[in-house]
């Protein structure tokens, strides 16, 4: 997959790790490395009781950048999201199992993955896979909320990272819905307006998202569930949310967001990924 190589330059922990995270990361290898060079200090001096001679330094700077690197490879291994969220990438996704786990999700998404109308439960066919397996790895490492469906998204119900690569596959053969919820149409030209001078840089001039940046495809999505998400970015409350969209709306106000879901909703996805109007899932008939 295109993303293993995106994966590989790390650039997806800095979208991923929220910066409050890193923060206390970086401030507690300070911390250690303050209290190792003290602690090196307490032995060597008592070797070499003249501590500033030149070895004495060397020898001190050197255990204690030994013992910090020791404990960032430690620090990495603890880090469970980034974990899951590559081995749900670079596993192959099987679509007979992905059925399976896929019987999971009807219940709120609906037998053909198009969510609910009021926009309780998004659209989730069509969604970019890596979009899919990133936003389940956050909502259940408690990196976006999501309390109804977190139960569900626990590894003990719904299986590790390669049932995420399997359900995403399954996912992927689903088209998407012609229909989806719409706002009242009264400020479209706003909504227009705002989405190309605001969003399409990332989101994609037709709404279409980016797989390989893990940027999510909104164009038919519900209305009410974009304009949620909008203010929950907003607010901060959506904690997983791209740092530079957060910023680039928090001048907006309701109307702003109205306008711009309304807009999304309307976005036409391409013909060849949505279903003829009235299509079931033969699936599970
Ligand atoms: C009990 C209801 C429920 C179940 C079951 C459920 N979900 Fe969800 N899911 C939700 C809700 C609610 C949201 C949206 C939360 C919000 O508004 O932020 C959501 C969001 C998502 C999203 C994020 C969509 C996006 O565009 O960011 C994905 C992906 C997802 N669900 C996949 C699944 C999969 C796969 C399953 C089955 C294994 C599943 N869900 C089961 C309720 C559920
Ligand atoms: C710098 C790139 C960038 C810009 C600009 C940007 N977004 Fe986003 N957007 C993202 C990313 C990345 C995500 C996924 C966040 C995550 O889960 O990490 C996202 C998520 C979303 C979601 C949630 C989608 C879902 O399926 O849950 C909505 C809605 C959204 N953006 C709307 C907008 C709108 C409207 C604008 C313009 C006002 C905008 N974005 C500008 C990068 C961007």
């Amino acid at each position: 997959m295109e993303n293993q190589e995106f994966l590989s330059e790390m650039k997806v922990k800095n979208i991923m790790r929220p910066a409050t995270n890193r923060f206390y990361n970086w401030l507690g290898f300070y911390y250690f490395y303050v209290f190792i060079k003290k602690l090196s200090c307490l032995f060597l001096c008592k070797i070499s009781p003249q501590t500033t001679t030149p070895t004495g330094e060397k020898m001190k700077k050197l255990l204690s950048l030994t013992l910090l690197l020791g404990l960032s490879t430690i620090s990495m291994a603890d880090a469970p999201l980034d974990n899951e969220l590559k081995q749900a990438m670079a596993a192959t996704g099987n679509i007979k199992n992905g059925k399976q786990v896929f019987k999971l999700c009807i219940v709120c998404h609906g037998t053909e993955g198009w969510g609910t109308i009021d926009g309780n439960y998004p659209q989730i066919a069509g969604q970019h896979p890596s979009v899919i397996i990133k936003q389940i790895a956050d909502i259940r490492a408690g990196n976006r909320d999501n309390p109804i469906m977190f139960p569900i998204a626990q590894i003990k119900v719904m299986g590790g990272p390669q049932s995420i690569a399997d359900v995403t596959a399954y996912i992927g053969t689903l088209k998407m819905t012609r229909k989806p919820e719409l706002g009242k149409g009264d400020n479209l030209a706003k909504g227009e307006k705002l989405f190309y001078r605001k969003c399409a840089e990332c989101h994609g001039a037709n709404g279409q998202g980016d797989e390989k940046r893990f940027y999510p495809r909104l164009a038919g999505q519900h209305y009410d569930y974009v304009l949620r998400q909008l203010k929950w970015i907003q607010s901060g409350k959506r904690r997983n949310a791209n740092k530079t969209m957060q910023k680039r709306i928090q001048k907006f106000k309701l109307a702003d967001f109205e306008a711009l879901a309304d807009y999304i909703s309307r976005l036409e996805p391409p013909k060849e990924i949505t279903a003829p109007i009235g299509w079931k899932n033969p699936d599970f008939q």
